[in-house]
């Protein structure tokens, strides 16, 4: 029984055809004489007929079918007397003359349907199942389609694909790193990379000129809805390039998989917007774009009222931030606000103040100490109008400004209706080279350790690190990072620099990168490149708001797989042979 057509593609030019479908039996309607059989394969449903008047043996053995079954048939593809507009098959159905059951199956723990209500453990329990659903086979469908044009475009622009290690030297990321034991060098580990970074570097010191891989990244951190401990990158470098090239082809690259995939034309070059303005405009380093709603400064308004929240904040160096939510107010209710306050507390914010422009005047949290010279002043700089609201958060300039973009993100996702297909595009770049890491009480680097200065900023790389800018640029898509990536290092001293801001000891450099820093001795090209967070973009293009969605088989918050169960203990022996015991 070879299989001749599959079950999503018949129709009427089929009619009085003799086929062969195999697959799963969605579900079975017993009408007396008449036995219904929904069958499924990736492509969809054919509706089987066994009739009983026809061949009582075969009508008798297709009552034992069941949800699930693993059957292949052979039957007439004949016109429905009653049609189903609701699926493509919709006009035919096939009466059968043979069945052959593959392999029987008990009643799943999860109905094979998009839109079954089974919780996502018990999705991810069963994930072979829910592989089954439509949704699921067309996602993955899709995110095959999304790497093939990556990987076209970047074949025919000359990119050479190359596979690097996965058991290597740790790279500095900024995540823990998952480490593998060694059992011939017992007390020496592996690390599973955080990304494929210096090893593309050692291409391009390789000559390699152009490389690309669809490169599985291991990092050990806090998961959300957009990050997974394993996750794919599309990752690339360039030889004898600067940011303009890198930016250039990546536009061009972003340009042909919209095409390709979506049919949607990109207008290049996009926007872009240096790390600065981004954190003041919108509070983030990854604005979503879709929407106005900007962070005003409103300090200096300070000085027309009497109100010691404000003097005293402003004379302590506090910034006054505020967002006009443009038409909101009648959205929002006190106890709306009240929920909002609540939730930027939160994140750390020390309160929330709001103003309302309602008929024609100004009602606020603070309206016993307004007067009409500062509401006159706010409604100027805020530009309020009929029914919008203010927002405010008081704070040293880098947390207000955060809070605002968090808050910003807030009442956007509870107020803005985000259309299908909508696509606010945005580079940000001029990144600050450090980062002050509270915790380390030092500066560790914002993007990597690799990334090259901004030409003009090396001066202050000892006397002022946190002036010094990067040559590194992310790619935003509707607010979420897609991809990062920057001009790289070509020279050991300056690399060495790098690493003694960082406060690294000539023993750190040397444990662990002395292998790096030499390979750069011996004639490195300029180069940089980029990464692409394939899951977030598959996510993105099919507007899906959860990572796990776009992966065959992902895994939890807490990094474990329901369905095998890992991370699970490992035999003693096993232990043992490794050189390893473990404490309570
Ligand atoms: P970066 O760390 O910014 O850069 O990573 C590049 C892109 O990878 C995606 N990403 C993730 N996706 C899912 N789950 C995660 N845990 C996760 N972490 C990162 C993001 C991000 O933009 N080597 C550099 C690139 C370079 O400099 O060329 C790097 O890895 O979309």
């Amino acid at each position: 029984m070879k299989r001749t057509n599959y079950c999503g593609q018949l129709n009427l030019d089929n009619l009085n055809e003799e086929v062969t479908l195999k697959g799963w039996v969605q579900k079975t309607r017993d009408l007396g004489p008449l036995l219904f059989v929904d069958l499924r394969d990736k492509t969809g449903i054919s509706q089987l007929v066994f009739k009983k008047d026809d061949n009582e043996d075969l009508y008798l053995r297709s009552k034992e079918l069941k949800s699930e079954y693993v059957i292949g048939i052979t039957g007439k593809v004949s016109e429905r007397e009653s049609k189903n507009p609701d699926i493509p098959t919709g006009d035919i159905e096939v009466i059968v003359s043979e069945l052959k059951v593959y392999d029987k199956a008990q009643t799943p723990p999860i109905y094979i349907k998009d839109g079954d209500n089974a919780s996502e453990d018990l999705r991810l329990k069963y994930r072979y199942l829910d592989l089954r659903k439509h949704s699921m086979q067309e996602t993955l469908k899709m995110r095959a389609e999304i790497v093939k044009a990556f990987r076209d475009f970047l074949y025919e622009n000359d990119f050479v694909e190359v596979e690097t290690p996965f058991l290597m030297k740790p790279t500095p990321e900024g995540a823990r790193d998952y480490v593998v034991p060694s059992r011939v060098h017992p007390g020496s580990f592996y690390a599973l990379p955080q990304s494929p970074q210096l090893y593309k570097q050692l291409l391009m010191i390789g000559g390699l000129d152009r490389y690309y891989q669809v490169a599985k990244c291991f990092r050990d951190e806090d998961l959300r809805a957009n990050r997974q401990p394993e996750f794919t990158q599309v990752d690339l470098e360039m030889s004898f390039v600067d940011e303009e090239d890198v930016i250039e082809i990546n536009e061009k690259l972003i340009q042909y998989i919209f095409k390709k995939v979506k049919n949607i034309d990109l207008q290049l070059p996009f926007p872009r917007l240096t790390y600065k303005e981004a954190m003041e405009r919108f509070g983030s380093d990854k604005p979503d774009l879709r929407y106005g709603f900007e962070i005003q400064d409103i300090s200096d308004l300070e000085a027309a009222i009497e109100f010691n929240l404000f003097n005293d904040a402003v004379a302590e160096g506090k910034k006054i931030k505020a967002i006009n939510f443009n038409g909101l107010s009648s959205e929002y209710s006190r106890k709306q606000i009240d929920k909002l306050t609540k939730e930027v507390k939160g994140i750390g914010a020390s309160g929330l103040l709001w103003f309302r422009y309602e008929d024609g005047e100004i009602k606020s949290s603070i309206n016993k100490f307004l007067n009409p010279d500062f509401n006159e002043k706010l409604i100027e700089r805020l530009k309020l109008e009929e029914n919008d609201l203010a927002l405010v958060i008081i704070d040293k300039e880098d947390k207000a400004l955060d809070y605002m973009g968090s808050l910003r993100v807030m009442v956007a996702n509870d107020h803005v209706e985000f259309k299908d297909d909508e696509y606010a595009i945005t580079w940000i770049n001029e990144f600050p080279m450090f980062e002050y890491n509270e915790e380390e009480d030092r500066y560790v680097a914002k993007h990597h350790p690799f990334t090259h200065p901004v030409d003009e900023d090396i001066e202050l790389l000892e006397s002022e690190p946190e002036k010094v800018r990067a040559k590194a640029y992310d790619i935003v898509i509707n607010g979420d990072e897609m991809g990062g990536g920057s001009i790289r290092i070509n020279n050991s001293d300056l690399q060495q620099r790098l690493f003694k801001a960082l406060k690294l000891s000539e023993e750190d450099i040397e444990r662990k990168f002395g292998f790096f820093v030499e390979a750069l001795k011996y004639g490195t090209p300029p180069h940089g490149g980029l990464a692409f967070g394939l899951d977030r973009f598959v996510m993105t293009l099919l507007n899906k708001t959860n990572i796990k969605d776009v992966i065959a088989f992902p895994k939890t918050q807490s990094a474990t797989d329901l369905m095998s169960q890992a991370p699970t203990k490992v035999e003693e022996a096993q232990l043992e042979e490794l050189g390893l015991e473990f404490r309570d």
